[in-house]
């Protein structure tokens, strides 16, 4: 196979999906939470509206806020859903359709900010601590004698 083929391959692809499009996340920590279960419960409300020629849902790989999952993204708007349960699949799918959802979503840009989160918290915290600590700004310090003096 050559770059042609594989240009011609992604064309064909590119030309087969609909213009709305549900991404379900299949890696192993949403598959772990149910994630097959609500893919088909997004093709069956898919289904139920009427939508199959408009809206389409694929599985793909790791979403990369696994600790919130299952986690669903949609396409065009660029929504992404966590904890999502059976329950919220017709309102994913309403949503597609600009109707106002309720279903929780994730902020991809502050995925560990959450104020009721200690444990989150601390990891993010402990991250920015240890970047401080790699580009040297925070000199020879330890992560002990940083916290407390702060
Ligand atoms: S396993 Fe689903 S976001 Fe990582």
């Amino acid at each position: 196979m050559d770059i042609v083929e594989l240009y011609h391959i992604a064309e064909q692809e590119h030309v087969c999906h609909k213009p709305k499009r549900i991404r379900c996340c299949s890696a192993a920590g949403c598959q772990s939470s149910g994630s097959e279960v609500i893919k088909q419960a997004l093709v069956d409300a898919i289904a139920t509206a009427g939508l199959t020629q408009e809206i389409e849902v694929s599985s793909v790989g790791c979403l990369r806020f696994c600790g919130h999952g299952p986690l669903i993204a949609t396409d065009p708007d660029d929504k992404l859903f966590e904890q999502v349960t059976v329950a919220d699949a017709s309102a994913i799918v309403a949503s597609l359709q600009g109707e106002p959802c309720a279903v929780q979503p994730c902020d991809p840009h502050q995925p560990f900010l959450q104020d009721n989160c200690p444990l989150c918290w601390k990891i993010a915290v402990g991250s920015i601590l240890n970047e401080l600590k790699r580009t040297s700004q925070w000199g020879g310090m330890s992560r002990s004698t940083m916290l407390s003096t702060s």
